[in-house]
């Protein structure tokens, strides 16, 4: 659905204590999308932010806020996160036991949704709501760290859903150990939305990310090619 891949920065890996100069820094620096990591420490093994930081980030920037919610259960936060400012909200398919309710809700509240397969978790599990979905984020790590190595089976993955996609208006992005290595595998089997924390934030300011978007965008289209 998209042109070119999208490139989706995860503040996860930002300086914490300079969010919001990290958040216009890397806008400035050529980025596309705004990926958050909300994580509770129950879903996932780690703790990261909620919607009042969220909020506090919107005014930054008008580049699109897609959030990714590694939280169980997710419904009762939903209108939060739509209140705070989020695009697209991403919902994890094995958060709770009524995803459709998930992503109706989500649509409700105005905003696109999105829903994230653990590497477990089959491609199949989407098919009877493929018609309510705007983006199918698959990940590929294991959720709860940045800086973990890229699980190569989420390839084949990527590329059923691609095929599970067809013709529809579906965003497919990828989470998880993406580098100049890995975006060439994942855009050749579909991704058009590539999230990258560590190797975008590793190093600091607008130059330093100039660099590493422009250098992950050039080897995402070389995946194409
Ligand atoms: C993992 C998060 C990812 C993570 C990606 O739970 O969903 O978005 O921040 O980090 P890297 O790019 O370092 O693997
Ligand atoms: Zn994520």
């Amino acid at each position: 659905m998209f042109h070119a891949p999208l490139i989706a920065p995860s503040i996860l890996a930002a300086d914490f204590s300079r969010l919001g100069q990290e958040v216009s820094d890397v806008v400035e620096a050529g980025a596309d999308w705004i990926h958050l990591d909300v994580m509770d420490g129950h879903f996932v093994p780690n703790i990261s932010f909620g919607p009042a930081v969220i909020k506090a980030l919107r005014p930054v920037t008008k580049a699109v806020f897609d959030c990714h919610l590694m939280i169980a259960p997710a419904d009762p936060y939903l209108a939060a996160f739509a209140e705070a400012g989020c695009d697209y909200i991403t919902v994890h398919a094995e958060a709770g036991p009524h995803l459709h309710r998930s992503l109706q809700t989500i649509r409700a509240l105005g905003k696109k949704a999105g829903v994230s397969l653990n590497p477990a978790t089959p491609v199949s599990a989407l098919e009877h709501v493929i018609d309510d979905v705007d983006l199918i984020l698959i990940m590929s790590v294991n959720p709860g760290f940045g800086g973990q190595s890229f699980i190569p089976a989420a390839a084949e993955k990527l590329r059923q859903a691609k095929t599970l996609i067809g013709t529809r208006p579906v965003a497919l992005e990828v989470d998880g150990g993406i580098t100049v290595e890995t975006a060439p595998l994942v855009t050749a089997a579909g991704a058009n939305v590539l999230v990258a924390g560590s190797a975008i934030y590793k190093g600091q300011g607008v130059d330093a990310y100039r660099k590493t978007v422009a250098a992950l965008r050039q080897a995402a289209e070389g995946g194409r090619a």
